[in-house]
């Protein structure tokens, strides 16, 4: 997908182990001056990995944006998952991309057999309806032949399936450079590339026999 100029993206955050990586996701968000808008949907499962994983607690859903990020944010709007006639759950919303970070087995059943009986399930839909960019950063391990079967069907209707898996091949020193990898990697699936992504260009051998 070629850069955009100006994006409104959804991220739809669900009960899959990686609460970090949908944190990093909203910060380089809010701070990419192609974005504009940002829904924000946490299913109650995700709210739980939120608590168990990064000990930050949802109280009230609308300050859970600047309780994830730590700062006070500007272009993150919480919608509540249980609102399927949210804006996001329409086709004529502008919502350019769509990202589920992380995205547990059950949406992800959810979106590969069109059950969109929640925010996250619906506006996913609505995505591959509408033929728009929808990511979908799966988490478990092992997979059985129920997940792989969904992910194929979710590829064929259009997601682009991007398991939460960490890249090595840049010498990563901290769970940051490993989380921050990945993430640009998602980014660039919706055409917001990022400088600080690293770019393999080949191993030093392979380099000498190209010159
Ligand atoms: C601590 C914790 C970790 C979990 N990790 C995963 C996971 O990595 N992948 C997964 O598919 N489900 C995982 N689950 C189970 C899901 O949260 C559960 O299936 C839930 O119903 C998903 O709902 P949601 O898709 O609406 O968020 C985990 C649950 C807990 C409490």
């Amino acid at each position: 997908m070629a850069d955009t100029q100006k994006q409104i993206v959804t991220v739809g955050v669900t009960g899959a182990s990686g609460a970090i990586l949908a944190q990093k996701m909203l910060v380089m968000l809010e701070e990419d001056p192609r974005v504009t808008r940002i829904h924000l949907v946490v299913t109650e499962a995700g709210q739980r990995l939120f608590a168990e994983e990064l000990n930050i607690a949802s109280g009230d859903l609308k300050q859970l944006p600047s309780r994830i990020l730590g700062y006070s944010v500007q272009k993150i709007e919480v919608l509540p998952n249980k609102d399927v006639g949210a804006s996001i759950a329409s086709g004529s919303s502008a919502v350019d991309a769509m990202v589920v970070i992380p995205c547990s087995m059950a949406t992800l059943g959810a979106i590969a057999n069109g059950i969109s009986d929640d925010l996250v399930a619906r506006a996913a839909d609505v995505m591959l309806k509408e033929g728009r960019k929808l990511v979908l950063c799966v988490r478990d391990t092992p997979f059985n032949r129920v997940h792989l079967e969904n992910m194929l069907r979710a590829q064929q209707a259009g997601a682009v399936i991007m398991p939460a898996v960490p890249a090595f091949y840049h010498q990563p020193k901290t769970i940051d450079d490993l989380v921050t990898q990945y993430v640009c990697r998602v980014l660039a699936q919706i055409g917001l590339s990022q400088e600080k992504m690293y770019h393999w260009t080949g191993t030093p051998a392979s380099k000498k026999a190209e010159a």
